[in-house]
């Protein structure tokens, strides 16, 4: 079945034009969420130049659009409600999670996905309530357990049979009952363009469907009373450019439930994890999840009705798509190595302490001279990080005017997995956090300081 007809007259996700890259002789312009071009050739986020912000919380500095962060979530519930399917949307906290995340997710009618006990402390510190908040991770200690546990969480993914046997344990000597969900490991791996079809077997997590873990996780889990498993959960895997591998992972999974549902277990959630794609540069050309959305409900539909089953309620994991592409990192430009045929270095006052996902993965960012917007570009230039590291660059060879000491660059994209996946390397503290709106800022996150980092550094003394 293809994608219903009414898809076209849905209202798509943010698809940014390619960013104000200089030199392509436009005026001001917007470029997406409250991001702009003013004829001064300032960058504005939020209403306010990048260069006031800059000024006044000092660099790097992440800078959070509110207005889009919410458009992204309500675009979600939108699109979801489109399928008529029951759904729950489960903001992955991993993506950025401070305070005022977590309560603006919860303001939106998001529940929480957490992995970790910092998570979950965090989204509770926010007053998200037990029940919206959903526990993963793949090695869930005791202690993180029984946090869950004494916070009535409202659903544990199961990831691995010994942690289906210590929460069965715990959950009985505390007289308590859980909801969980199994983590499927289905075969399946996508991220862009790429879809493998048997090619996930090997990871660390979830039940491998394909050597029958996942039929021994129904039986262990009918003979653990006082774990309520509700459903089934995949996760195929990360920016992810279209619709293929997903369904996929719902056929595969829909037969797994049909099986659970013959075994007498409660099934009634298809959780299809997040990794719906966003466009940080202009190489990039995901389906807009709305259409993700509508494919991943037809084949619901589908699969569902060819196995006589009632429909499962269909569960979204969202992090990427929703804080990507909200978040810019503002830096100061400090040194700069200039080589003739070789390459132009400048280096900015962060790198890979605030964004390693280029040192990881390889990433591609656009970034600007948030101070100069509008001025020609003057060669190509590689944005360095100050990090005593090769790889500690942020952008390789992108087109900029000639860079001053004191110019502010804005790197764009830059809401999921950067803050979270901070670093405090050489020592150097980690950036504020800002939310934007309306010409109107808040600090959501201080901004470290030397102090911070050495803050729990202790004086060698034995016992
Ligand atoms: C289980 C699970 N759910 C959801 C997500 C969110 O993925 P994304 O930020 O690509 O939407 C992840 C990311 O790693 C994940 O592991």
């Amino acid at each position: 079945m293809g994608i219903p007809e009414e898809a076209n007259s849905l209202r798509e996700s943010v698809q940014p034009p390619l960013a104000g890259v200089h030199g392509t002789a436009q005026g001001p312009r917007h470029l997406w969420g409250t991001l702009e071009i003013d004829a001064l050739g300032q960058l504005r986020l939020g209403g306010i130049p990048a260069q006031v912000l800059a000024e006044r919380f000092l660099t790097p500095l992440m800078v959070y659009d509110e207005q889009l962060l919410r458009e992204n979530m309500r675009a979600f519930h939108q699109a979801l409600q489109q399928t008529g399917l029951k759904y729950d949307i489960s903001y992955a906290a991993k993506a950025f999670c401070t305070l005022a995340m977590c309560k603006l997710a919860d303001e939106e009618g998001l529940s929480l996905d957490v992995v970790s006990g910092g998570e979950l402390y965090t989204a509770l510190q926010a007053g998200v309530a037990g029940e919206k908040i959903h526990f993963h991770g793949n090695n869930k200690t005791p202690e993180e357990l029984a946090f869950a546990l004494e916070s009535q969480v409202g659903v544990v993914i199961v990831d691995n049979f010994t942690e289906l046997t210590l929460l069965e344990g715990m959950a009985a000597a505390r007289g308590v009952f859980v909801n969980v969900l199994l983590r499927i490991s289905p075969g399946v791996e996508a991220h862009t363009h790429e879809f493998i079809a048997t090619g996930q077997q090997d990871s660390k997590f979830g039940f491998d469907l394909a050597s029958g873990q996942a039929r021994q996780a129904f039986r262990q889990v009918r003979h653990a009373p006082h774990l309520h498993c509700i459903g089934l959960h995949s996760h195929i895997g990360s920016q992810i450019f279209d619709s293929v591998g997903f369904v996929t992972a719902v056929e595969r999974l829909s037969e797994l439930y049909a099986q659970g549902v013959i075994l007498g277990l409660p099934l009634r959630i298809l959780n299809v994890g997040g990794g719906f794609g966003i466009r940080y540069t202009e190489d990039d050309t995901p389906m807009p999840m709305e259409r993700q959305i509508l494919a991943i409900s037809a084949a619901v539909r589908r699969s569902f009705d060819a196995l006589n089953l009632d429909l499962p309620e269909l569960w979204v994991e969202p992090g990427r798509s929703i804080v990507g592409l909200a978040g810019t990192t503002l830096y100061r430009v400090g040194t700069q190595k200039v080589m003739p045929g070789v390459r132009n270095y400048v280096a900015v006052d962060g790198g890979m302490t605030d964004n390693p996902r280029l040192a990881l993965y390889g990433s591609k960012y656009e970034a600007v001279l948030a101070n100069r917007a509008l001025d020609d570009a003057c060669g190509d230039w590689t944005v360095a990080g100050k990090c005593c590291e090769s790889g500690d660059v942020l952008i390789w060879d992108t087109p900029l005017p000639k860079p001053q000491p004191g110019d502010v660059v804005a790197v764009f994209a830059t809401g999921a997995y950067n803050y979270s996946m901070a670093s405090h390397y050489n020592r150097n503290p980690n950036p504020g956090v800002v939310f934007v709106r309306d010409g109107r800022v808040a600090v959501v996150v201080q901004r470290e300081t030397w102090a911070d980092v050495a803050r729990l550094d202790l004086p060698l003394v034995y016992d």
